[in-house]
């Protein structure tokens, strides 16, 4: 992609403005999904200040039309560059970016610019028995982009590939007190059924040994995953590799605030919903460790 330069210029279908090294990083998903990359970008990136929009009014992407993906990330990116005056922009949803990214790579040629995909790669990489697992939603497996980094890898190694519907949305119901417990014996349940339907998992011959977690969501339930499977198989999620490439990029442009970010103020660390408060509060709390309050109303008509 363009390089941006300290002082660049953002250009989008209507305006244009100047990058700034001090504005904050957007991130959005379509929940709380993309708070396993916020994580990952504030660990690597200490010195960083971070807009995060959390889409849960109109989750879950997966399982919506590739316009309606399409239209819900044009209109989010114009809502951070407008009212946050972001310098680069992590879409932290595999949806969104299977769905979106050229398009927003060609509308915003000098904004950085990074998505998240399946880590198929890293994947083939790691396994030993050459069968390799890949959840994702129903969005991610029937896109194009998919279809390609699939081919990308073909004959590197055995892929079975799984859409798991509905378990990104119990994910985000789990994070609401009065819905926590139905949420989670549907995790429970959903988790079963899909991993059961792939075949079998571990490390004897032609058994997948490694997992791909190709939705953001689906790293909060690792740990159960990784009870179901056993210890042996690996699973692979993508937070670590964006937030290198969102230095990579930053670095490159000149965009890497050198001195401390302040967490404590509003602007070091900011995060939006279009949907319930609360889920998106808890789940900050729960996962990024942020103080009560952390979490703000995004105006309804993003
Ligand atoms: N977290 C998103 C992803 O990585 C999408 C979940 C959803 O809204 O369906 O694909």
């Amino acid at each position: 992609m363009a390089k941006a330069h300290r002082h660049g210029r953002v250009q989008g279908h209507r305006r244009q403005r100047r990058l700034n090294v001090n504005a904050p990083i957007g991130v959005f998903d379509s929940g709380i999904g993309g708070l396993s990359v916020l994580q990952a970008l504030q660990s690597a990136l200490p010195h960083q200040h971070f807009v995060y929009l959390a889409d849960n009014a109109h989750a879950p992407y997966g399982e919506k039309t590739d316009l309606y993906v399409r239209q819900r990330t044009h209109a989010i990116t114009r809502y951070l560059l407008a009212h946050h005056q972001i310098k680069a922009l992590v879409v932290a949803c595999n949806t969104a970016t299977a769905a979106a990214i050229h398009e927003l790579r060609a509308q915003h040629p000098h904004l950085p610019l990074v998505g998240v995909e399946p880590a198929l790669k890293p994947a083939v990489a790691l396994s030993q028995t050459g069968h390799i697992g890949v959840i994702a939603t129903r969005g991610t497996v029937a896109s194009d982009k998919f279809a390609r980094l699939l081919d990308s890898v073909q004959g590197q190694a055995r892929f079975t590939v799984q859409a798991c519907n509905g378990l990104a949305l119990a994910i985000e119901q789990s994070t609401l007190p009065q819905q926590a417990t139905p949420a989670q014996e549907r995790i429970t349940e959903l988790l079963a059924q899909y991993t059961s339907a792939m075949g079998s998992f571990g490390t004897g011959p032609g058994q997948m040994d490694t997992l791909v977690l190709g939705c953001t969501h689906y790293v909060f339930v690792e740990k159960q995953l990784q009870a179901l499977l056993g210890p042996d198989v690996r699973l692979v999620s993508t937070g670590e590799a964006v937030a290198r490439q969102t230095r990579r990029l930053l670095e490159g442009a000149g965009l890497l605030n050198a001195g401390p970010a302040d967490r404590s103020s509003p602007q070091g660390m900011a995060l939006f919903t279009t949907g319930d408060l609360h889920g998106l509060q808890a789940a900050a709390e729960r996962w990024l460790g942020l103080p009560p309050g952390s979490c703000h109303q995004a105006p309804a008509a993003i």
